[in-house]
């Protein structure tokens, strides 16, 4: 482990940064160059809301005290969702998404899920595929009518 992923902690998120981290996840989520129409259609599908908290599990990166990323999973039987998993835009490629994505597994496993199922941005996927995960076909949006994402499944 590097030395920066050692500084690196993982905690869950509290109900007071719920707000916060939905404004990480659009940061975020503009990396790949999206128009603000296309942010904004994605607004509701990257907020965490309070009941958030109860039906999933949400854990935050912080380094040097600085919350630096924020990954959702939720579980149904044997299956889970990655539901989010986001990273500042400014430290990405230093190990956060790795250490999120290896939580979020971990979590799922612990639950009793067997499958950790990822609806991908497609400027994501490469990731995942480096994470281990496998592609599984692709699965309409919930913000934009029409558009296919890549999803992808990571065997627990
Ligand atoms: C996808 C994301 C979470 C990855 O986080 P990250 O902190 O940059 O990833 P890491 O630094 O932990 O990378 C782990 C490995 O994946 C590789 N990797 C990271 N992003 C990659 C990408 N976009 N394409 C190909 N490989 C990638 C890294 O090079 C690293 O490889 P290594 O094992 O050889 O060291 C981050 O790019 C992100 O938040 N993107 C914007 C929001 C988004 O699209 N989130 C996903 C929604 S489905």
């Amino acid at each position: 482990m590097t030395q920066e992923n050692r500084e690196l902690r993982l905690r869950p998120a509290r109900f007071d940064e719920l707000a916060a981290l939905t404004e990480l996840c659009l940061r975020s989520k503009a990396v790949w160059g999206y128009d603000e129409a296309f942010m904004r259609a994605c607004r509701a599908e990257l907020a965490l809301a309070p009941r958030d908290l109860q039906t999933s599990r949400i854990q935050i990166a912080e380094r040097n005290g600085n919350v630096i990323g924020v990954a959702q999973v939720s579980v149904a039987g044997s299956a889970a969702s990655l539901d989010k998993l986001f990273v500042e835009p400014d430290i990405l490629r230093s190990g956060a998404g790795r250490r999120l994505f290896e939580w979020a597994a971990a979590a799922a496993r612990e639950q009793g899920a067997r499958t950790l199922v990822i609806e991908a941005d497609p400027g994501a996927a490469p990731f995942y595929r480096r994470m281990g995960a496998h592609d599984d076909g692709f699965a309409p949006s919930g913000s934009i009518p029409g558009r296919m994402l890549p999803r992808l499944k990571l065997d627990l």
